[in-house]
């Protein structure tokens, strides 16, 4: 069956909220310049569109990436770390980790734990969008973009088989 792109967001929406969040970052860190930690591959676009609009110096840009849990292993809720980062990065430092969505937590869960074990001085977590009707693990969202429904959303680096990432404002892909 083909789909189509209903729009969700907008350009306009999405760049509103990118400054309102480096805003309130900026507000809270002043020159405790952080260290920003990106989930791969779905923030590259948010991440680099909201550090250039932090005033805030910024100590380092750090990215890791995890596997997806296919539908075979969804039950399973295990997560593994495929590309991590040194301890040396986040030990002592303001850690953000930056995600794109936070929708069942399983991902943002096992990356907030890898940073914890690195004992930052604080660690907090920054999300474009929040899907809450999908969790299944409590999930605290600091710095939080905007709540969607559970709709299957692609656009601004979230894609389905790594299509439609592209996008520069966040659709639903629905059956035509
Ligand atoms: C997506 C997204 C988040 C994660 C959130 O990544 O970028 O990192 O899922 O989902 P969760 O809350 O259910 O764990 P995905 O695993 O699809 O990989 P990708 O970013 O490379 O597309």
């Amino acid at each position: 069956m083909s789909k189509k792109l209903v729009p969700v967001i907008s350009q306009q929406e999405i760049a509103d909220t990118v400054k309102r969040l480096a805003q309130e970052l900026d507000r809270d860190y002043g020159d405790r310049a952080p260290v920003l930690v990106g989930v791969l591959k779905g923030c590259f676009i948010f991440l680099a569109d909201l550090i250039r609009q932090m005033q805030t110096p910024i100590q380092s840009i750090e990215l890791i990436r995890l596997s997806s849990y296919g539908s075979a292993t969804e039950s399973s809720g295990e997560v593994k770390v495929l590309v991590g980062l040194p301890e040396s990065a986040i030990a002592n430092q303001h850690v953000i980790l930056i995600e794109d969505i936070v929708d069942t937590g399983l991902s943002t869960t096992t990356a907030l734990q890898l940073l914890q074990a690195y004992n930052p001085a604080s660690l907090k977590l920054c999300s474009l969008l929040d899907k809450p009707e999908r969790r299944r693990v409590p999930v605290a969202i600091d710095y939080l973009g905007i709540i969607v429904p559970n709709l299957f959303i692609v656009g601004y680096g979230l894609d389905v088989n790594e299509q439609y990432r592209q996008l520069p404002a966040i659709y639903a892909l629905e059956d035509e």
